[in-house]
């Protein structure tokens, strides 16, 4: 989704917007631009990728200022072009604006400015901003309070930033779409994302709702809504630029895979050691009321699979899409904790049915990945899964810590209530780690991609806590490969989407156990398979399976609750090694984006 660079930089303000921008292609993008700001404001921006920008920036002269900002747009008002990249102006190049978000009320502002005698130049919401601060100039306000006059006027999501011409200065604005400060030796930056400052600073100032932040070369000022100066602590990011590099894998994707044992490491530290799994203080309550969990996406999947190990314990929980709970939460009591799974802690919809609950007194946890989040300190609470950066759009590495997480947070809930023996978990916890290397190291899921490539789809299919990894298995595929791919709970099958099974579409089953349940998984497999459908069976070797199955992927045999973890490394790389050979654009795929920040 789109992304925010601005700086103060007496030396390098080109290098660092462009450096900047580099980090925040990971988002998801269509277009690119820069304005740097001196006697006057030059823009350059272009549809396509960011070297299509850096050729375009080669060929124009003396670009050069201290204050300048950045952007990389995904479409949502006009298609991508060059004329609807940020940054915007007004008629006469006073101001360059760039915008994350949707500001509502665009139609009506536009309406009334064209009325006035303003041109437009793009379809975007965003050009009414600097043409607002371009009207308040003409008034004789000065920069600051055109700024403040537009930006009053707006409604909806935004991160806002702005340079003017003869004005050393950058101007931000936030509401409900994330914006953070990074603090230089020499130089200011605003981001809508600690990743693209990584390599400039680790310590950074998160802005909140309804402040206005001012860049200078003297630093910075944040002042909130009623123009007060707010006085808020600097925190120090723990990523550093080697963690965000693609190193020596031909994707992020790919290298994350394989970061995914260090990142159990790292969320299982200080936690898989003690009786006291986790912190939460909310989660520790002695009345543990019901649970709702709101989630989209891979996130989703994660609470799916947190609710069904609560509800196993006895523990009222449901998982919630969260663009469906926000329009319309579920009843909720004062002692009903929502808990936001995200691995960004910046979606938007997760986000507002977070308000949401807010609003009713429920209690709220954010179980998130990026320190200093939205999700993370609007929450009650929050619980990191410590993964580290996650580049790729598709999420890999955070789903794995995610579902530890939660296995942690459900078996807390049984030791409280003393159902449940921590010592078995714990040691299969301690051997998770391993045993995803070993996945790693042995799977034939690269001969088994070629072997599927040209499928006509791929279906999923798994039951109880294999249910959610069938999902995400799908949601992997049709992620980055473009195929159709779907996951259902195994029993459904022969209420519909049997209709679909051919001898072109494989089904990957997970099989894993020898109890009841799998049996019933096994006989659904067996009825795909009676239809010519190649199974694609992914076993820890104790299940029948594999006498029928086309092939087999083996993961170990591990504790019932942690072999979804293992299973879905096997459906990741499937995934990757499909697209691969269907040659897609893997990091980045098409109209996807990391970091969803519209609703
Ligand atoms: C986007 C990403 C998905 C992610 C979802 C939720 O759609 O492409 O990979 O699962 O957002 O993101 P979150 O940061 O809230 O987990």
């Amino acid at each position: 989704m789109c992304g925010i660079i601005g700086c103060i930089d007496r030396d390098d303000i080109v290098p660092t917007l462009l450096s900047g921008l580099s980090k925040l292609e990971y988002r998801g993008y269509d277009s690119a631009g820069i304005a740097v700001a001196n006697s006057g404001v030059r823009v350059v921006k272009r549809e396509g990728e960011l070297n299509e920008l850096v050729q375009r920036i080669e060929s124009e002269p003396e670009l050069d200022g201290i204050s300048g900002i950045g952007h990389t747009r995904w479409s949502t008002h006009g298609r991508p072009s060059d004329e609807n990249a940020h940054p915007h102006t007004d008629c006469s190049s006073r101001v360059a604006v760039v915008h994350n978000g949707i500001i509502e009320n665009y139609q009506s502002l536009r309406t009334e400015l064209q009325s006035l005698g303003h041109e437009f130049e793009s379809d975007t919401d965003t050009e009414v901003v600097p043409h607002i601060i371009g009207h308040e100039l003409d008034a004789g306000s000065s920069p600051r309070t055109a700024f403040y006059e537009a930006v009053e006027k707006l409604e909806g999501s935004y991160a806002i930033a702005a340079v003017f011409e003869g004005h050393d200065e950058v101007m931000a604005a936030r509401q409900g779409s994330s914006l953070v400060l990074g603090v230089g030796d020499d130089a200011t930056y605003v981001a809508s994302d600690i990743t693209a400052l990584v390599d400039r600073t680790d310590s950074v100032v998160h802005m909140d709702d309804g402040e206005f932040a001012f860049l200078s070369t003297d630093g910075h000022e944040i002042v909130d809504e009623n123009d007060e100066r707010q006085s808020k602590t600097q925190t120090t990011i723990e990523w550093d630029a080697e963690a965000v590099a693609k190193g020596e894998h031909d994707h992020y994707m790919l290298k994350e895979i394989h970061e995914q044992p260090a990142a159990l490491r790292e969320c299982l530290r200080d936690r898989s050691t003690t009786g006291q799994f986790v912190t939460a203080d909310v989660f520790n309550d002695d009345h543990l009321g019901p649970i709702h969990f709101v989630a989209c996406g891979t996130s989703y999947h994660a609470a799916l699979y947190g609710a069904r190990l609560l509800r196993e314990r006895g523990v009222p929980a449901q998982a919630f899409l969260a663009s469906e709970y926000a329009t319309a939460p579920p009843p909720i009591r004062d002692s009903t904790l929502v808990v936001g799974v995200t691995q960004s802690g910046e979606t938007a919809d997760t986000l507002a049915a977070l308000r949401a609950a807010d609003e009713r007194d429920a209690q709220t946890l954010a179980l998130t990945n990026v320190v200093g989040s939205t999700a993370a300190r609007e929450c009650d609470d929050v619980l990191y899964i410590r993964s580290g950066p996650e580049i790729s759009v598709a999420a890999t590495k955070t789903f794995a810590s995610q579902l530890v997480m939660l296995t942690l947070l459900a078996h807390q809930t049984s030791l409280e209530s003393g159902i449940g023996n921590a010592d078995r978990l714990l040691s299969a916890l301690n051997e998770l780690s391993g045993q995803i290397q070993q996945v790693l190291d042995t799977t034939n899921a690269m001969p088994t991609a070629r072997r599927l490539a040209n499928s006509s789809g791929y279906f999923f299919i798994g039951r109880g806590l294999q249910y959610p990894v069938a999902l995400e298995g799908a949601l992997k595929m049709k992620e980055i490969t473009y195929e159709h791919a779907e996951g259902f709970a195994a029993g459904e099958l022969k209420h519909g989407p049997l209709a679909l099974v051919t001898e072109e579409t494989p089904v990957f089953v997970s099989a894993i156990g020898d109890d009841e349940t799998v049996q019933k998984t096994i006989s659904n497999a067996k009825e795909v398979s009676a239809r010519g459908a190649p199974v694609v069976a992914v076993t820890d070797g104790t299940t029948s399976i594999e006498r029928f199955a086309d092939v087999a992927l083996r993961v170990p045999e591990t504790h019932r609750m942690l072999a979804p973890i293992l299973v879905n490394v096997q459906y990741q790389l499937l995934a990757y090694y499909t697209a691969r050979y269907l040659g897609r654009s893997i990091d980045k795929p098409r109209n996807l984006a990391k970091s969803v920040t519209v609703k």
